[in-house]
């Protein structure tokens, strides 16, 4: 088919944004302790903070909304959402849940427990948080490459199935419940996973009496990036990649908030009834009863509509030609990006942008703050501080990237948006040995710190190297 470059849909409705000067600026993000999650949305420009929940959906989603169907039990919205994940996904079986970390939560239950250890490719924060809120273990087995931001492997996303074996030869299957593959791989910069390496881990993971489960989340931006990257899948479509995909797992986990195109919600899929039946309790009491499970009628009508827009060629190749455009405007002003680029943000090196703050004083954080002022853009900072402390320890982590990630919401800005935040992050880049001071923590919570911590500026004035 032939493949356009501009956005497959027009604009019917629009949101003013306040423009906003920066002494505005620097007096908000300092009344919001440097934490982008304190800040007021009026207070922020164009924000990137995350693609979570913040897409705009289609006026046939709208449309579906009006036909939402509220009963408690029985209702024909979560038939047809039922039918939608079967179609698209392959699961039987389906518990529909108010978000991605709340599917999380209630498969942990019934599947993890202390002293379990659940290996994955560098596992989201939330669903790192959950199994070690359960005093278990996740443990990253990503490829090397995952680490190495320059390098151009196609595949960042995998799991390097030596260092899966190794786990499981040294451990009891027992101890290890599940694995999570996360598709794409939001925390190493939404790189996807190969079909081969899906493949592959199913197999292994089978073959020691384990299960595979899927973190979904960006399952449809994975599937283009097989379609477009993978030998063999160039002639396939998306919707049979996704069905072959899903096929190798025993179930999913889904934040509807991504590739679901739709504001709020998630699911579970599972293709076992034995393992369904296990959650169904807990989803009912953590959820809500089995044909709601925390969405509305509404909300499950708008998301089986999104997720048939979600896996169609016309919105997956505007979809990462717009994340691609973000990326080379930022790499054309000599700033370290992580390549390939992602399906849904463009990742920032801070360590690279920022070489003189020491890792101590948080360099992606500083600079996710200068961005702020500079051009009042909001993004997330993705290194030590959301690394958090060693739960034993309480140690900071130091992870071994340090970024600021720039994710793009769904179909809400133009490439006229992306020239602006790349021109704003450009002119950080020119000013970059003038930022003296880092981060200090003033103030922090026991777990999942970054979305509460205050900050202020560093005391010391660092050398400039
Ligand atoms: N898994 C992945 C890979 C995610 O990226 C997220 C959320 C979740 C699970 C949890 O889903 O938010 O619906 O509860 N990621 C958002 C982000 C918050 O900004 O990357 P949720």
């Amino acid at each position: 088919m032939e493949l356009h470059y501009f956005e497959p849909f027009k604009t019917k409705m629009t949101e003013p944004i306040r423009l906003s000067t920066r002494e505005e600026r620097e007096e908000w993000i300092r009344h919001a302790h440097y934490n982008m999650f304190n800040l007021r949305s009026d207070q922020v420009m164009i924000d990137l903070l995350t693609d979570s929940g913040t897409g705009a959906m289609s006026h046939h989603q709208w449309a579906a909304l009006m036909e939402g169907d509220e009963s408690y039990a029985g209702a024909s919205s979560y038939e047809h959402l039922k039918e939608t994940i079967r179609e698209i996904t392959g699961f039987e079986y389906f518990l529909p849940t108010h978000q991605g970390r709340a599917a999380e939560n209630v498969l942990f239950t019934v599947l993890v427990k202390a002293g379990d250890i659940v290996p994955g490719n560098s596992h989201f924060d939330t669903t790192k948080g959950h199994i070690e809120y359960r005093k278990a273990t996740a443990v990253d087995c990503s490829v090397g490459a995952a680490f190495d931001i320059t390098n151009e492997y196609p595949f960042k996303g995998n799991v390097d199935p030596e260092k899966l074996e190794d786990i499981f030869r040294s451990h009891p299957v027992e101890k290890i419940p599940l694995v999570i593959m996360t598709l794409t791989c939001n925390t190493t910069g939404g790189q996807p996973v190969s079909m081969k390496n899906l493949r592959e881990v199913s197999e292994l993971v089978h073959r020691y009496g384990s299960l595979l489960f899927i973190d979904g989340a960006r399952f449809a931006e994975n599937a283009w990036f097989i379609h477009t990257r993978e030998e063999g899948y160039g002639d396939k479509g998306v919707r049979e990649i996704v069905r072959e995909m899903f096929s190798y797992a025993d179930g999913m986990t889904m934040s509807s908030k991504k590739d679901g195109l739709v504001n709020i919600g998630g699911f579970i899929g599972f293709r076992e009834e034995e393992l369904f039946r296990r959650a169904t309790t807990f989803n009912i009491m953590f959820e809500g009863f089995i044909t709601y499970g925390g969405m509305a009628g509404r909300d499950m009508n708008a998301l089986a509509q999104g997720l048939k827009e979600s896996t169609t060629e016309e919105y997956l190749s505007y979809r990462i030609r717009q994340i691609a455009f973000l990326g080379e405007r930022i790499a054309s002003y000599g700033i370290h990006v992580i390549r390939p680029f992602g399906g849904h943000a463009v990742f920032v090196d801070a360590l690279g942008f920022l070489p003189h703050i020491p890792r101590e004083e948080f360099p992606a954080q500083t600079l996710s703050v200068e961005l702020y002022i500079e051009a009042g853009v909001r993004t997330a900072e993705i290194g030590a501080l959301m690394a958090d402390r060693d739960p034993v320890t309480r140690e900071n982590r130091y992870p071994a990237l340090e970024m600021i990630r720039l994710a793009v919401p769904r179909r809400v800005y133009s490439d006229n948006h992306m020239q602006a935040v790349a021109d704003g992050l450009g002119r950080v880049w020119a000013r970059r040995k003038e930022i003296k001071k880092g981060m200090r923590i003033v103030e922090e919570a026991p777990i999942l710190r970054h979305f509460t911590v205050k900050l202020e500026r560093s005391e010391f004035t660092v050398h400039s190297s």
